[in-house]
């Protein structure tokens, strides 16, 4: 039997419409990837890592991670680090911000993050990593997950030890993409080890790394038993690759289309993160969306050296003057689930 994507899965008390998560990713996640990705058909989404030890200083970056939308929910708030009383002060915030689910992150390969005996290094202290979940887990009312590298060496099987103790501790679901810490994003996800994960668990499963199509998704979630499969990378600038996971849908969008989804973006990043931080932001995003011959090389390069977002935005329309219509009507679409349920004692946006 096909796996179903547009399936409804739980995690805990929290119920996920589909079997397609958006993966969390440092420096892509902001809020209009995630409600993007929603739009799209993902079931669920998740904001980037954010540091305990940046939320227990105030620090606005951090704190502005906090900043939930309505139609973005059921969302997950990512946080990392390794001290178990930062990790449950974090966990709190993050409860309090209105996140569906507290997800730990025990994969980051990164030389900054893992130096601290955060992320993935926890992987090789199975005693701590369990304190943590259990810490968290007993100081929040939301369900607490996991995200795990498979280990910290090629060939490491170490998730197949931990998982199972942070189940115990209290982890209500793991995410695992099978790759090593020190592979970072070379080679190619295991996802036999996904399968024997799924084995020695008795909660929710989801598989994380190279989900590209819906035939890739449909064969990780058939043949690893996996409750949901995590798409990063294939949604970089490409939210269609969401649809066409979900429903089969494998129509390439209109240069209309793209140019009004990229707009919509480039507005939402804006008021999200001020115009100076977005500018810089924002010009991976125009490769990734103008880029798979959508729009000519030049046009992209043109993009990129612009100074200010509106005009990239005056740009695009004049290259796409069809967008407009299409981006009145995604601004009408979605400007009901504008509302934020936590309004920031401060003022970190509007270039704040
Ligand atoms: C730019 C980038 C940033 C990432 N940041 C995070 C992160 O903050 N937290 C996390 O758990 N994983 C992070 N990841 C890993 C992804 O969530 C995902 O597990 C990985 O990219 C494999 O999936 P993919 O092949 O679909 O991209 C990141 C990946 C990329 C490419």
């Amino acid at each position: 039997m096909q796996a179903n994507l547009n399936e409804s899965w739980m995690i805990g008390p929290v119920a996920i419409p589909s079997r397609l998560v958006l993966a969390p990713m440092a420096g892509v996640s902001v809020q209009a990837f995630r409600r993007q990705g929603r739009r799209f058909g993902a079931g669920l989404v998740c904001s980037e890592m954010v540091s305990c030890a940046g939320l227990h200083h105030g620090n606005e970056r951090s704190l502005g991670y906090l900043r939930i939308a309505s139609d973005e929910r059921p969302l997950a708030v990512q946080i990392f680090g390794s001290e178990p009383a930062l990790m449950v002060e974090a966990a709190v915030m993050v409860e309090r911000a209105g996140a569906d689910i507290v997800d730990i992150n025990f994969g980051c390969p990164v030389r900054k993050v893992t130096r601290t005996g955060a992320g993935a290094t926890l992987l090789d202290d199975p005693d701590l990593a369990c304190r943590i979940v259990d810490s968290v887990a007993t100081a929040v009312g939301v369900p607490v997950t996991v995200k795990m590298r498979r280990g910290l060496q090629n060939g490491s099987r170490t998730c197949l030890e931990v998982g199972p103790r942070l189940v115990d501790a209290g982890a209500q679901s793991l995410t695992l993409h099978p790759r090593s810490a020190r592979q970072m994003y070379t080679g190619t996800a295991d996802h036999s080890l996904t399968a024997e994960l799924v084995e020695r668990v008795d909660v929710p499963v989801v598989a994380s790394g190279d989900i590209t199509s819906r035939a890739k998704a449909q064969a990780v979630l058939a043949t690893t038993g996996a409750s949901a499969v995590m798409v990063g990378r294939a949604a970089q600038g490409n939210p269609w690759a969401l649809r066409e996971m979900i429903d089969g849908d494998a129509a390439q969008p209109s240069r209309e289309e793209v140019a009004a989804e990229l707009i919509l973006f480039v507005r939402e990043a804006v008021r999200e993160l001020g115009e100076r931080r977005a500018a810089g932001f924002l010009k991976k995003f125009y490769g990734w969306y103008l880029g798979q011959g959508r729009f000519p090389k030049p046009f992209k390069q043109e993009l990129v050296q612009l100074d200010s977002t509106e005009e990239v935005v005056t740009r695009l329309l004049a290259a796409a003057p069809g967008a407009a219509e299409i981006l009145d009507r995604l601004e009408a679409e979605t400007a009901a689930g504008d509302e934020v349920t936590l309004e920031l004692p401060i003022s970190i946006y509007g270039g704040g």
